[in-house]
């Protein structure tokens, strides 16, 4: 696919978007052989050759998805124990795409995989306060009041959780639907803090990373995302190198 030269250039880590325009601008950047000085010029970096200061640029495409994980799939990239894995229901991709965190074996929703590995460290950063809301069914009705204390930050293992938001979403005869929103991943976190308050969570889906939702994204399947859709993630706080991405 075509793209302005220096956006290709920020892509592949060349220089920030401005730095891929000074380079441009300063004769250093040549397109099948011919020095490129004006900044408007789009190039396929599967057709053509982009050379920088005599050196050929190498791009490996960015590929994101967003993945809806059932229940019973682990998100290594491989299983001792021979269970399927998230990257078996991914067909198709010559690049190898790794998930962005991790959900539990029994958590369904909301994965993203990529090969890019700064964006997933940008999300996973707390730093960028990408937000990861979560639906969990969990037994009986907790309180507001112990509501309140996920929402403050709560121990755990010897560290207090960051500030989430917590709503109850409905009630069945036993059980609530809890939404709540985190901006870090500890291991288990969600099930340990509502084990924290004596409330066992029973089912736990992730819906959305920042303002990307799952929406209608059926168990097992995926969708290809655009800059678009990352922009929604990032909608907090877009990290620098991410933006030169972005655009
Ligand atoms: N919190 C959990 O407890 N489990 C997950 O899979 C994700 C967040």
């Amino acid at each position: 696919m075509e793209e302005r030269l220096q956006k290709l250039l920020a892509k592949a880590g060349m220089a920030s978007r401005r730095g891929a325009e000074a380079l441009i601008r300063a004769g250093r950047i040549r397109v099948n052989g011919q020095v490129v000085t004006e900044l408007g010029l789009k190039a396929d970096p599967t057709q053509d050759t982009i050379v920088c200061d005599g050196k050929e640029v190498h791009f490996e495409q960015k590929v994101y998805v967003l993945l809806n994980k059932p229940s019973g799939y682990v998100t290594t990239m491989s299983d001792p124990q021979g269970r399927p894995i998230v990257t078996d229901l991914l067909t198709g991709f010559k690049e190898r795409l790794f998930p962005v965190g991790r959900l539990d074996l029994e958590t369904e929703g909301a994965l993203l995989m990529t090969n890019d590995g700064e964006m997933a460290n940008a999300i996973l950063h707390p730093r960028y306060h990408v937000n990861k809301t979560y639906e969990a069914w969990v037994s009986g009705f907790p309180r507001p009041e112990q509501l309140h204390l996920l929402e403050q930050g709560i121990m755990l293992e010897g560290v207090t959780t960051l500030p989430a938001q917590v709503r109850v979403l409905k009630r069945s005869k036993h059980q609530s639907l809890v939404e709540i929103i985190l901006h870090e991943g500890k291991k288990r976190q969600v099930r340990k803090m509502f084990q924290a308050i004596n409330h066992k969570v029973v089912h736990l889906k992730r819906t959305a990373y920042g303002q990307l939702r799952l929406g209608t994204l059926g168990p097992g399947k995926y969708r290809i995302l655009d800059d678009k859709d990352l922009k929604k993630i990032f909608s907090n706080k877009i990290p620098f190198t991410i933006k030169n991405i972005l655009a």
